[in-house]
């Protein structure tokens, strides 16, 4: 009798997947489940990591009180530096005990989202693009979001993981990945560019821009985000290497390519070593 006693209270206890639970330690997060607090998405390899991190503070404008900033982001998870590869809400930190009450889930129409509970407000939303109305019909279309091996944080249909809604790659920050993108989405006009931090403590967007040549050149210009101002160009890319620096032949440690389809244009790399 006992032991009956204790197998149903495991099986009680152990929530079925599809229920609201948490993720933890998982690569995966599905629809019903959410990540809060220091629980966080690794990569099956182990090598990346996504949760919430604090950098910096901001005052608080009521009392003046300095409150930590929070931020949603993906880091390196075996290098004892804290060192962060992608930021969500770069522009949009949680500041103070918010971060508690904060989980990143996915929505009902199928975003990925950072939910403050206290105030059921969106802080930051992978705004998923809807084309053809594919995310509108009557018929849902559930989703699941994977924390890849390369760091890549991609939201697939959960029905046929081949079909990627929206992936991190496409969302750079200030740091390029071996896979990730440089370049444009000829379709939506959306431009895969690399945006420096403020600072060392201060993850917002800075000054520094690097974006695939505007004009159609097959060259990265390093700008002033928002001005025509070009600091630097690597030459055109001739394929072997830019034209500007002879070095990036290198092939010793990158492979770099330059992928053109009808959908999107950009330059990616992979280590020559995979093991790197
Ligand atoms: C999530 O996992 C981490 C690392 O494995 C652990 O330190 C933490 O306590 C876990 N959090 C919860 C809520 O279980
Ligand atoms: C906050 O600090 C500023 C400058 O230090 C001061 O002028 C202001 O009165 C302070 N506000 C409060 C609410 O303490
Ligand atoms: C899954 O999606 C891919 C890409 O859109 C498509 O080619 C394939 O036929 C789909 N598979 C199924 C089983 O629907
Ligand atoms: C650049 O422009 C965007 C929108 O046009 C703005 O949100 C951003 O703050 C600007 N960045 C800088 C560094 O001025």
């Amino acid at each position: 009798m006992l032991q009956f006693f204790v197998v149903f209270m495991l099986f009680i206890s152990v929530p079925p997947v599809a229920c609201s639970g948490a993720a933890n330690g998982s690569s995966t997060l599905t629809e019903g489940q959410e990540l809060s607090g220091a629980d966080r998405l690794v990569s099956k390899n182990g090598k990346f990591a996504l949760g919430f991190f604090t950098s910096g503070s901001s005052k608080s404008s009521s009392d003046n009180t300095t409150l930590p900033n929070w931020y949603l982001g993906i880091w390196f998870n075996n290098i004892p530096k804290f060192t962060h590869v992608w930021i969500a809400n770069r522009e949009k930190p949680i500041t103070g005990p918010n971060f508690r009450l904060s989980k990143l889930r996915i929505s009902r129409d199928g975003n990925l989202v950072i939910l403050n509970h206290a105030t059921r407000s969106i802080i930051w939303s992978s705004q998923i693009i809807v084309v053809n109305g594919r995310r509108t019909g009557n018929k849902k279309t559930y989703v699941m979001a994977a924390l890849s091996d390369n760091g890549n944080l991609v939201i697939r249909d959960a029905s046929n993981t081949s079909v990627v809604q929206w992936q991190s790659f496409d969302h750079p920050t200030d740091v390029f990945l071996p896979g990730a993108k440089v370049g444009r989405n000829k379709v939506t006009g959306q431009k895969y560019s690399l945006v420096s931090k403020k600072n060392q403590i201060n993850p917002a967007p800075g000054l520094y821009c690097v974006e695939l040549d505007p004009t159609g050149g097959r060259q990265y210009f390093g700008k002033l985000c928002n001005s025509s101002i070009v600091y630097f160009s690597t030459g055109e890319w001739n394929g072997r290497y830019f034209n500007l620096v002879p070095e990036s032949s290198s092939t010793n440690f990158f492979h770099i390519q330059f992928i053109e389809n009808d959908e999107e244009e950009y330059f990616t790399y992979t280590p020559s070593d995979p093991t790197l």
